[in-house]
């Protein structure tokens, strides 16, 4: 007998809650049929993805819906919180982009509120499942390379995008860009390690991109680059290296997990995970056989095309692990803590940025 397929709402369609629309259309187990945005554009694009779909200018009218079963979160991160207030009232398995809120507080509330919540609530930390990041990740976790000690993330990228509205450009819309962006970092940082952070330190600026650009709300306030360093509860380290002006890299983003066995590379978009074991003792260190090719294995991962332009493939797989734990009745995987945390750390750096101090973890309590 057919399944009937889940009926999803997409609320934003802008470049997130396209992409969204795109992986919704490969999975045969779901229908996208209502989308909701006031930017007619948006509505205009996302219809050429899923034109049978019903729209909404209004976000009120799409709320009056009473036959979703899934909605997706993808509009500006300012505006989670009160779209997502809304929905909870009504019910729906609820997947909610990154960041989960702007602000220390509004995450606080929303977890309390996601926290019991009876039907599905995922934060969209799509990181996780990017292909190599996932199998270095298992890796990691299989112990191979020991207990880890040291964790470092590198992302060397882009400016960010335009977005509708420019609302990307200031740091009361996003957060911050190490809340904005670095979220999914600082979460794969605590999924990493499996610890919670206990103190950051970051240095940090807007220095080269944007400087020329003004808008009706001034200049734009968000940093393009910040070194951050986080001490955790386990003893492990973790760094994450952010440039935004530095298109021209190799790889966009490194991870390296350094553990007392050996170490494990992840790199994107080469989508290549590679592992190197330590030698049992010192003597060949010695002779200046600093690497051993017995000891130091890649592999390169391949991505389905139809998935690979959703963040390398992190967009599909977030998508069937959601669609998933929907089917099973499983908690999610990642849980509207992780989101708080994620953005409680973000928010940490920035604070440390601007007061040029470490910040502990436990004074976010206070905020
Ligand atoms: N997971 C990822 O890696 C990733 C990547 C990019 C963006 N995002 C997140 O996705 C979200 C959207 O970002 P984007 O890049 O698509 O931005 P965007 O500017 O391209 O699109 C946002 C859309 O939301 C619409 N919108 C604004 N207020 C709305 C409201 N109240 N109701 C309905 N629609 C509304 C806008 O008109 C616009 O079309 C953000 O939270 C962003 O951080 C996540």
């Amino acid at each position: 007998m057919p399944v009937t397929p889940l009926r999803y709402g997409i609320v934003g369609t802008g470049l997130m809650g396209r992409e969204h629309l795109r992986i919704l259309s490969l999975i045969p187990e779901v229908e996208a049929v209502a989308i909701c945005d006031p930017h007619s554009a948006s509505i205009e694009e996302a219809l050429k993805i899923t034109p049978g779909a019903d729209t909404y200018a209004d976000f009120s009218d799409f709320l009056n819906r009473d036959d979703l079963d899934v909605v997706v979160v993808a509009t500006p991160n300012h505006t989670h919180a009160d779209i997502v207030t809304a929905l909870v009232q009504k019910g729906p398995h609820l997947l909610i982009e990154k960041p989960m809120a702007t602000t220390i507080q509004d995450a606080k509330t929303l977890h309390s509120l996601l926290s019991d919540y009876q039907s599905l609530a995922w934060i969209g930390m799509e990181y996780r499942y990017a292909p190599p990041v996932a199998q270095a990740i298992e890796r990691s976790d299989s112990g191979e390379i020991g207990t880890l000690r040291m964790l470092s993330i590198r992302e060397h990228r882009y400016p960010f995008l335009p977005k509708i509205d420019d609302w990307n450009r200031f740091n009361k819309n996003t957060g911050g860009t190490l809340v904005e962006k670095c979220c999914h970092f600082f979460d794969l940082m605590r999924h990493i390690l499996k610890s919670e952070p206990t103190q950051i330190f970051a240095s940090g600026a807007i220095d080269v991109n944007h400087l020329n650009e003004t808008y009706d709300e001034g200049k734009p306030d968000i940093i393009d680059n910040a070194l951050v360093i986080v001490d955790f509860e386990s003893g492990a380290r973790a760094s994450l290296d952010l440039c935004m002006f530095a298109e021209q890299s190799t790889d966009q983003t490194e991870i390296h997990f350094v553990g007392d066995a050996g170490k494990i590379e992840c790199r994107q978009p080469a989508n290549s995970v590679t592992i190197g074991l330590r030698h049992e003792g010192w003597e060949n260190w010695a002779v200046g056989a600093f690497r051993d090719s017995e000891r130091l294995r890649t592999d390169y991962i391949d991505i389905a095309t139809d998935i690979s332009h959703g963040h390398g493939g992190a967009t599909f797989h977030e998508h069937q692990a959601f669609l998933t734990a929907i089917q099973q009745s499983q908690r999610p995987s990642v849980s509207s803590l992780d989101g708080l945390m994620a953005v409680l750390m973000g928010a940490a750096a920035e604070i440390s940025i601007r007061q040029n101090r470490v910040v502990h973890m436990s004074e976010l309590t206070d905020y």
